[in-house]
């Protein structure tokens, strides 16, 4: 039995997404648009990101903390809204926790096989992510005789994070990752990672305008809507009076900053200390 079941039932029933920092803020936007007017409880573990440098073990030890954190403030289900944490700890948290679990990988894998392309596909993500070739598993597994082409970006969740967006050195580090990519003339690309939907854009110049992008958090809020709409119940559980809670383990100016630019909105950070 998880644990998540009985856990603070005074709190209002909301939707948990977390992310290893503000990055998951991308996801929470798309959810927010998607079902508008559902509460949201959001946890950014900004004191111990990038969790994209990390191991296996350690990844999962912060997601099952991070989980516990909304689970205990009233999360019904919860969005793993940062593709290191769901690449590595996906099973530790089902397994954990009584409560539906959804994650990045899956919904963003299911979006780029669906499309009636040639199925030469690009995956570029954390060294976490990329490391754990989970993209290429679960495509493969869907898809056996798809190409998949995957490139490790660790440049870019710091300079997402510093709001370098369309400097001059961003513009040649993107290209320069995407490089491979273009030689290998993929037709479907996706961003496994919820820093990069902000640097969609410049992405989608460098890598070509025939190139279609996944962007893995807009997926996953995808995902959660048809959900909702299959289980009434769960539906009818959770609030909606529009209530948006960010919490962060640790905030600065510059975090400020970013989740501003992330939400694409104004954000209040309320720093916790778990
Ligand atoms: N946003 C996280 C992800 O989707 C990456 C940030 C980090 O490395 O902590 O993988």
């Amino acid at each position: 039995m998880g644990i998540g079941g009985g856990a603070n039932e005074s709190h209002i029933p909301m939707i948990g997404i977390f992310d290893s920092g503000i990055g998951g803020l991308t996801t929470v936007r798309a959810i927010m648009q998607k079902l508008p007017g559902y509460d949201i409880l959001y946890y950014g573990d900004t004191a111990r990101m990038p969790y994209g440098s990390k191991s296996p073990e350690t990844v999962r030890q912060y997601a099952l903390e991070n989980t516990r954190f909304l689970v205990e403030r009233g999360a019904r289900i919860i969005v793993i809204a940062c593709n290191s944490a769901a690449s590595t700890a996906m099973d530790a948290v089902t397994q954990t926790f009584d409560l539906p679990v959804f994650e990045v990988v899956n919904p963003a894998v299911e979006a780029a096989i669906a499309a009636p392309l040639p199925p030469r596909i690009g995956v570029i993500g954390t060294r976490a992510t990329i490391a754990s070739g989970v993209y290429e598993a679960r495509i493969k597994a869907l898809q056996p005789n798809a190409t998949v082409h995957s490139v490790p970006c660790p440049l870019l969740v710091p300079l997402v994070e510093e709001g370098w967006l369309d400097t001059p050195e961003t513009t040649r580090i993107v290209k320069k990752y995407l490089h491979p990519l273009k030689t290998k003339q993929i037709r479907t690309l996706i961003l496994g990672c919820t820093h990069y939907p902000i640097l969609k854009e410049l992405i989608q110049k460098k890598i070509g305008k025939s190139v279609r992008i996944i962007d893995s958090g807009s997926c996953v809020a995808d995902t959660v809507v048809r959900y909702l709409a299959q289980n009434p119940q769960m539906d009818a559980r959770l609030e909606k009076n529009g209530e948006h809670r960010f919490f962060v383990s640790d905030i600065t100016a510059q975090f400020q900053r970013s989740a501003r630019t992330m939400l694409q909105g104004p954000i209040h950070l309320t720093h916790v200390r778990m």
